[in-house]
C-alpha cells in the first residue's frame, strides 16, 4: 500500500455532530428525507454494491429465518415492516419510506443520507474547475474542495473514523431500554469495529485494490481503538438512569469496554485515551474521541497495540 494512496482516501476530516439526548437514536445529523437508495450508488460503485448485496445487512424482515413476531408483539408493534415502526430504525434504512432495497440496512445507513452530496462527492474537476472523467485528471485543490463540500453536506467517509464507528454502534449497541426490557430483543456483547468491518461480509475497500484488500495495519489499529472509544462514549450515555436487563447488559458492556481501553492505554500511553477513561459524561468522551480520530487520521503507526487486535481468523467472514 503506497502512502499517497492512503492519504488520498482519508482526505479532509470534516466537522462532527453534536450528541443527541434521545437514547433510541444516538445520531443527530440523520435526514431521512435525503435518502436516495443503494441503486443510485450502484451506478458508479458496482463492486461495493456486490459486496453489500451479499452482506447480512441486505436482509430486512422479509427473510424467512428472521423471527421478529414475538419481539414485535411484546412491543405492541403491529407492523414491524412499516417505516414508522421502531424496528425500521435499525433493521432498515432509518426513517426512509420503505420499498425494496431500503427495507434493509443499506449504503446510506453507514455513509449517511446522500441527496445533498451524491453529485458533489463523485465529480472530478481540473484546475480550471471543468468537469473531467478520470481521477488522474483531478487537480489536488479540487479534490480538497470536493471532499470538503461532501463533508459539509453530511457525508460519512473513510476519513471520518469517529462518525463511521458511531453509525455502526448506534444500531449494534441496541440503545433502547424498552426494546430489551419489555421486547426481549437480543443485545449481544460482541460488536467490535475492526473485526466486524474488515471481514469478507462487510469489507469493500476496492479503491485500495480491485481484490478488495483489508485496510493497512495502521488503519486497523485506528479502527480497533476508535471502536472502543465510541462504544465507551455511547455506553456512558446509555447507562445513565438505565433499569432492568438493559441496565445489566449495557453496564457489562461498559465495564468490558473500560477494561479494553485500559489495556490500550497501557500499550499506547496517549493522553486522549486517558481523557476518555476519566470522562464522567458522554460529551467529554466524545470530545477526546474526535480529537483522537483527527490526530491519527492517517492511522496509528506505532505497533504497540498489535497484541490487542483481534486475529484475522476471528473477523466476520
Ligand atoms: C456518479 C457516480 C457516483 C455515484 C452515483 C456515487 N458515487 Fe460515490 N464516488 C464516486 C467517485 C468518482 C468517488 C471518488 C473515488 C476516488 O477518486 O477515490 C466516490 C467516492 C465515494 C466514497 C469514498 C469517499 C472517500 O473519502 O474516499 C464513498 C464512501 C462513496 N463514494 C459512497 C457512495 C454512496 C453511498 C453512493 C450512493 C448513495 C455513491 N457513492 C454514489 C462516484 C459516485
Ligand atoms: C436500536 C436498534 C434496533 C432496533 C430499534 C431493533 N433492532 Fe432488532 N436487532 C438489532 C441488531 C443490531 C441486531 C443484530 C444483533 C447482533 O447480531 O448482534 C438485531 C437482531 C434482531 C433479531 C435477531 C435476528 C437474528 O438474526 O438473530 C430479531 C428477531 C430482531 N432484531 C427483531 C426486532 C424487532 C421486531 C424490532 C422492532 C420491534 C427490532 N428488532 C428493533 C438492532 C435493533
Ligand atoms: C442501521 C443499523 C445498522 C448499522 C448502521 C450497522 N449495522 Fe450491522 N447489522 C444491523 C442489523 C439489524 C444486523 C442483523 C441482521 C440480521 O440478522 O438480520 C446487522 C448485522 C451485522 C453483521 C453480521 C453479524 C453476524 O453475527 O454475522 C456485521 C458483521 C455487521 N452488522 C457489521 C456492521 C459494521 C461494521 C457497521 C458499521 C460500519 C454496521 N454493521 C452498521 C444493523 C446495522
Ligand atoms: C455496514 C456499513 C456500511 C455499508 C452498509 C456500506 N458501507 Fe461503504 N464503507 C463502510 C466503511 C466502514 C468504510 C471504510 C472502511 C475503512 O476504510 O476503514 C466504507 C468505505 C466505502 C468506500 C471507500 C472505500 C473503497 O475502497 O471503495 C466506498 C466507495 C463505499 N464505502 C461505498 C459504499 C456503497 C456504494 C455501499 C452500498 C452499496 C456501501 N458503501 C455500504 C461502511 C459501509
Amino acid at each position: 500500500m503506497k502512502a499517497w494512496v492512503w492519504c488520498f482516501i482519508l482526505g479532509v476530516v470534516g466537522a462532527t455532530s453534536a450528541a443527541t439526548s434521545q437514547a433510541a437514536n444516538l445520531l443527530s445529523d440523520w435526514q431521512p428525507s435525503s435518502v436516495v437508495g443503494p441503486a443510485k450508488c450502484q451506478k458508479c460503485h458496482k463492486p461495493q454494491y456486490r459486496v453489500w448485496e451479499d452482506s447480512p445487512h441486505n436482509i430486512g424482515f422479509l427473510d424467512e429465518e428472521f423471527d421478529s413476531e414475538e419481539i414485535a408483539e411484546k412491543m405492541g408493534v403491529s407492523d414491524p415492516e412499516s417505516s414508522s415502526a421502531l424496528c425500521s430504525q435499525c433493521h432498515f434504512t432509518r426513517g426512509a419510506k420503505l420499498h425494496g432495497e431500503l427495507a434493509t440496512v443499506s449504503c446510506e445507513s453507514c455513509h449517511n443520507p446522500a441527496k445533498n452530496w451524491l453529485e458533489t462527492h463523485g465529480t472530478y474537476r481540473d484546475a480550471a474547475g471543468k468537469k473531467v472523467n478520470k481521477k488522474e485528471q483531478e487537480a489536488p485543490v479540487q479534490r480538497q474542495k470536493r471532499l470538503a463540500a461532501a463533508d459539509r453536506a453530511g457525508m460519512v467517509r473513510p476519513g471520518h473514523a469517529y462518525r463511521l464507528a458511531k453509525n455502526c454502534l448506534s444500531c449494534h449497541l441496541v440503545p433502547n431500554q424498552k426494546l430489551i426490557n419489555q421486547g426481549g430483543h437480543p443485545s449481544k456483547l460482541a460488536f467490535e469495529l475492526l473485526s466486524w468491518s474488515q471481514g469478507k461480509q462487510i469489507r469493500h475497500n476496492f479503491s485500495l485494490g480491485s481484490h478488495n484488500p483489508p485496510v493497512p495495519k495502521s488503519r486497523q489499529r485506528l479502527l480497533y481503538v476508535m471502536g472502543q472509544m465510541v462504544q465507551y462514549e455511547l455506553l456512558l450515555k446509555m447507562t445513565q438512569s438505565a433499569t432492568g436487563k438493559y441496565a445489566q447488559v449495557q453496564k457489562e458492556k461498559l465495564q468490558q469496554t473500560r477494561n479494553r481501553l485500559k489495556q490500550i492505554q497501557a500499550k499506547l500511553g496517549d493522553p486522549l485515551v486517558a481523557k476518555v477513561l476519566s470522562a464522567t459524561n458522554a460529551g467529554q468522551a466524545a470530545q477526546a474521541a474526535k480529537t483522537f480520530a483527527s490526530k491519527y487520521s492517517q492511522g496509528i503507526s506505532s505497533s504497540t497495540v498489535d497484541s490487542l487486535l483481534p486475529a484475522a481468523n476471528t473477523y466476520k467472514n
